[in-house]
C-alpha cells in the first residue's frame, strides 16, 4: 500500500506528519489500522482545540460574581408538595405506559480509578449474589416494563475499547431478559503531547485515541448503525420514543425512569432535567448546578478550585452550602432537544491532563511517570445552558446515589455494597420485617433484593408477610430464595 500524497500534505499542513514516521516499519494490516486511526481525526477541529486548550489553557470557569444558586424542586416536605409529586408520578407513569420513554446508559468510560479489568458494568457488586452493575440496571428495566405494560428499549453507549466485551457480557447473560437492547459506540479523539500539541502514537502503527467523553452520546446517538442502518435516534423516532432517561453505569441505586422525575420534566415542558443531591462538603466530587449570568450550568468539581473556592465553601446561616445542588449525572432529555442541538450546537470540549503511554521518536515505548498529555472530553451536562426549559429535582443520596468509582475508600465496592444493604434493610422494615443493625444503624451483613422481586419499598410491602426476622444475609430474587444463614 502506498501513501496517499493528499493525506501526507494534509498532515504536514497541521504539523502532525510524525504520525506516519514508522510507516516503512509496518506490515499491511498495521498500515491499514493506522490509516483508519488517522482518517478518524478531524485535524481542523484538533488544531482549534490545541490552540485553545493546550497552548492557551483557556479556562471556561466563570468569575465568582457571575455565579449564583439555582432553583430546585426540593424533596417534598408539605402535603401539597407530596400531592404535586404524586401527580407528577402519575404523569410519568402514563409516559411509560404509552411507550414514550427510552433508556440511555453510558458505559464507555475506562474506569481507571476502579482498577478493574473489564467494562465497569460487569463489576460484581451485588452484596449477596455479586450481580453485576449491568444485571442490576437491566433487571430494573425489565421490571419497569412489566409494571407499566410496555417494555422499555435500552441503548447502551460503549467505547471502541470496551464494546466487544460489553456486548459479549450481555449475550452471555441472554441480555438479562431485555426485550430491546442496542449498543452504540462513542467517538474517539486523539491525546496530544502537553508541551507541543502533537498527537501521540500509542504504538508505531496506532494513534493514542481515547473516548470523547459522555458528551459524545449526542453525536453517537445520531450516527448510522455500523451496517448503515438507522441511527439510534431514527430508531427511537420510529418506535415513538420521545423522552430519554439517561444515567451512568456506576450507580446501582439509580431509580431508572423514575416516574415522578419523568412527570416533573414533562409537566414543565422541559428539554433537559437533572437529579441533584445536597452536596455535603465543598470538595465532594460531584458537579454543581448553578446559574451563570442567570443561565443554568454545571460547574465540574475539578473546576471549583481554586478559582471558585470561596464561593464553593460559602454556607447559608443554617449551615448548608449555598451552591448545594450536586449533579449525580441522572438526566431526562427530550429526543427533539437532542435533534435540535445536533443541527445547531456542538458541546464544548474540556481538557484533562493525563499520563498517556506513547512511542517516542526512536520508536521506543514510554510509560510516563508524570502527566504528559492532554485528552479532550465533552460532557453531557454542557447541554443544560442550551435548553429552553429545564427542571432540577432533588433526591436523597441515601436512596439514589452511591457510585462505584474507586477500588478502596469512598465510592468503592465496600461503600456501595453497604449502602445497598442499608437501603434494602429500610425497605424490609417498612414491609414489617425486623432487621439486625449495628449501633451506628448500618446492617452487618449483605441484603440484596432483585428488581425482579421488588422494584421499590411499596412493591416489597405488597409481597412480604410482616413479622419476618432478618439476622443474616438475605437475597430476594425473582423466585424469592433465602440464602442459608
Ligand atoms: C461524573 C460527573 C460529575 C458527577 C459524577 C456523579 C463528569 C465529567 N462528571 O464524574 O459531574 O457529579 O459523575 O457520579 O462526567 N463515560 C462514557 N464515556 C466517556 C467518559 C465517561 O461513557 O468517554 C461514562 C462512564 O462509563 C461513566 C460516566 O460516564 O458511566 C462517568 O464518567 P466518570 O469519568 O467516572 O465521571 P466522574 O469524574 O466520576
Amino acid at each position: 500500500m502506498s501513501l496517499d500524497p493528499f493525506l501526507v500534505s494534509r498532515l504536514a499542513a497541521h504539523g502532525q506528519e510524525h504520525l506516519l514516521r514508522f510507516w516503512k516499519d509496518l506490515d499491511e494490516p498495521a498500515r491499514e489500522r493506522l490509516l483508519a486511526d488517522v482518517r478518524s481525526i478531524d485535524f481542523g477541529e484538533l488544531e482549534c482545540l490545541v490552540a485553545a486548550l493546550v497552548r492557551d489553557d483557556e479556562t471556561s470557569v466563570p468569575d465568582a460574581e457571575r455565579v449564583a444558586p439555582i432553583d430546585v424542586f426540593g424533596l417534598p416536605r408539605t402535603d401539597a408538595e407530596r400531592v404535586e409529586r404524586r401527580r407528577a408520578a402519575e404523569a410519568g407513569a402514563a409516559l411509560l405506559a404509552a411507550g414514550e420513554v427510552g433508556v440511555v446508559l453510558v458505559a464507555g468510560g475506562s474506569g481507571t480509578r476502579l482498577g478493574f479489568d473489564g467494562p465497569k458494568g460487569t463489576y460484581p457488586i451485588g452484596p449477596v449474589t455479586a450481580a453485576s452493575l449491568f444485571q442490576i440496571h437491566a433487571e430494573k428495566i425489565v421490571a419497569l416494563g412489566r409494571r407499566h405494560g410496555k417494555p422499555l428499549p435500552l441503548y447502551v453507549m460503549t467505547s471502541p475499547e470496551n464494546h466487544e466485551a460489553t456486548v459479549r457480557f450481555f449475550d452471555e447473560h441472554h441480555r438479562f431478559g431485555l426485550s430491546h437492547v442496542r449498543f452504540f459506540v462513542q467517538g474517539q479523539v486523539p491525546a496530544v503531547d502537553r508541551a507541543t500539541g502533537k498527537v501521540l502514537l500509542a504504538e508505531k502503527g496506532r494513534v493514542a485515541l481515547s473516548p470523547d467523553g459522555h458528551g459524545g452520546t449526542l453525536t453517537a446517538l445520531a450516527a448510522p448503525a455500523p451496517d448503515g442502518g438507522p441511527s439510534c435516534l431514527d430508531e427511537m423516532r420510529a418506535r415513538g420514543v420521545r423522552t430519554l432517561f439517561y444515567f451512568q453505569v456506576d450507580n446501582p441505586l439509580v431509580k431508572i425512569a423514575d416516574p415522578a422525575f419523568l412527570g416533573l420534566h414533562r409537566l414543565a415542558n422541559a428539554e433537559m432535567s437533572f437529579k441533584v443531591v445536597e452536596k455535603v462538603t465543598p470538595e465532594e466530587k460531584v458537579g454543581v448546578v448553578v446559574r451563570v449570568d442567570g443561565k443554568p450550568q454545571v460547574i465540574e468539581y475539578s473546576d471549583l478550585f481554586p478559582k471558585l473556592a470561596e464561593l464553593a465553601e460559602k454556607r447559608a446561616p443554617e449551615g448548608n452550602l449555598e451552591l448545594w445542588a450536586g449533579s449525580i449525572a441522572i438526566h431526562v432529555l427530550e429526543r427533539s432537544f437532542i435533534e435540535r442541538l445536533l443541527g445547531a450546537h456542538a458541546l464544548p470540549f474540556h481538557r484533562a491532563v493525563k499520563k498517556v503511554p506513547y512511542v517516542d521518536e526512536s520508536g521506543k515505548k514510554v510509560e510516563p511517570t508524570a502527566p504528559n498529555a492532554v485528552k479532550f472530553e465533552r460532557f453531557i451536562f454542557d447541554a443544560l445552558p442550551l435548553a429552553q426549559r429545564w427542571t432540577l429535582v432533588e433526591t436523597d443520596r441515601a436512596v439514589e446515589f452511591e457510585p462505584l468509582k474507586n477500588a478502596t475508600g469512598p465510592d468503592s465496592p465496600a461503600t456501595v455494597r453497604q449502602r445497598m444493604s442499608d437501603l434494602f434493610a429500610g425497605w424490609l422494615e417498612r414491609a414489617g420485617a425486623s432487621v439486625a443493625r449495628r449501633p451506628d444503624g448500618s446492617v452487618p451483613f449483605g441484603i440484596e433484593i432483585s428488581p425482579l422481586f421488588a422494584l421499590d419499598a411499596a412493591e416489597l410491602r405488597d409481597k412480604l408477610e410482616p413479622g419476618r426476622v432478618v439476622d443474616g444475609p438475605l437475597y430476594l430474587g425473582p423466585d424469592e430464595m433465602l440464602l442459608p444463614r
